[in-house]
């Protein structure tokens, strides 16, 4: 069978990546230019800034993607570009971009929804992983358990009420005084300290999540009681939404039958989460995590996602638009 090449682009937020994968499962290329550096400053990703930034960065990370793949633009068979969830002005440069491409080299535009992109990055890091399975996906902006039934099928079981996981991560550390990106730096703190602070948990019949009790007790915990150790308030947050979303997913296996647990997002590179996920394995239930470095926003996973959707014969035209709030 031929080789199929997808060149995925990925500007749903503050990273602009390209990447080239080989039929779904091999990295070719996989070029991220991060924006954190300046997003650092303000606290949190300012949109405006972020559309600016990819607008500077967009070609140079495509052609830097395509070199080091040492591939011609002729081999690709498909631009796969991210059209939403995300930060409109941010997707609209990524896929503008992606168009233009597609257009010149006369090569079909398949979108790819984000999320589906990270599920994806587990593709790449297990050569054999196949759909069904439950995925605990966790992110700056989703928090959802998804019955993958296939490759581009999917049922949402639950999904969080308010706040995600990485937001609720962000803001304690913000208000704990971290800084930006929260999620990496209340992981490195909440190593020195004990879980020993109880704090809240919201529990639902079904399998929804909410996160913003939770968050707003360490805040007001931390404003009435600055004194309390900022390590034990982060190892007792992380404990805390780890037993939720543990909670949840078994749930999730009693309902489905299905005893293998895919993590992605960003919040899925956190080292509690990890170790505590693999400690189901003792229960017979099989955890797949992507490598550290697909965990966050990159463009191999989307070009992962984006052979899945090509090979299912998904086709877009120049009337693709940009969806902030696309669904699975
Ligand atoms: O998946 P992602 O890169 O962007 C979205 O698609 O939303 O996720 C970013 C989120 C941020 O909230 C960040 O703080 C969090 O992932 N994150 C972590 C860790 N690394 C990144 N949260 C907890 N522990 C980490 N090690």
């Amino acid at each position: 069978m031929k080789d199929i090449y997808t060149l995925g682009i990925e500007s749903s937020c503050d990273e602009t990546s390209v990447a080239v994968v080989k039929n779904g499962r091999e990295i070719l290329s996989n070029i991220i230019d991060t924006q954190i550096p300046i997003h650092e400053k303000y606290g949190g990703v300012v949109p405006e800034i972020a559309s600016r930034n990819h607008i500077e960065a967009i070609s140079r990370v495509t052609k830097k993607a395509i070199e080091e793949a040492k591939i011609s633009l002729e081999e690709i068979d498909a631009i796969t570009p991210t059209y939403g969830p995300g930060l409109v002005g941010a997707l609209l440069v990524g896929l503008s971009y992606a168009k233009a491409l597609s257009f010149a080299i006369n090569k079909p535009l398949v979108g790819v929804n984000h999320i589906q992109g990270h599920i994806s990055a587990n593709y790449i890091t297990y050569k054999d992983l196949k759909p069904p399975f439950i995925c605990m996906m966790m992110s700056g902006g989703n928090t959802q358990i998804i019955h993958v039934k296939d490759y581009t099928e999917f049922e949402i079981l639950g999904k969080t009420r308010d706040d995600a996981i990485g937001e609720a991560f962000d803001k304690v550390a913000r208000v704990v005084g971290l800084g930006y990106p929260g999620g990496p730096k209340v992981d490195k703190l909440a190593k020195e300290g004990s879980a020993n602070i109880k704090l809240p948990k919201t529990h639902f019949e079904n399998m929804d999540f909410s996160f913003s009790g939770i968050k707003t007790a360490v805040i007001n915990l931390h404003h009435k009681n600055p004194e309390v150790n900022k390590a034990d308030l982060c190892a007792s947050f992380e404990k805390t939404v780890t037993e939720i979303l543990i909670e949840n997913i078994e749930k999730a296996i009693k309902l489905t039958g299905i005893k293998t647990i895919v993590l992605a997002g960003g919040v899925s590179a956190n080292s509690y989460i990890r170790k505590k996920f693999m400690d189901l394995e003792k229960e017979n239930i099989k955890i797949y995590m992507p490598d550290l470095k697909l965990c966050t926003d990159n463009a191999a996973m989307i070009a992962s996602a984006g052979y899945y959707n090509y090979i299912n014969g998904k086709r877009d035209n120049m009337n693709l638009n940009a969806i902030p709030n696309l669904k699975l």
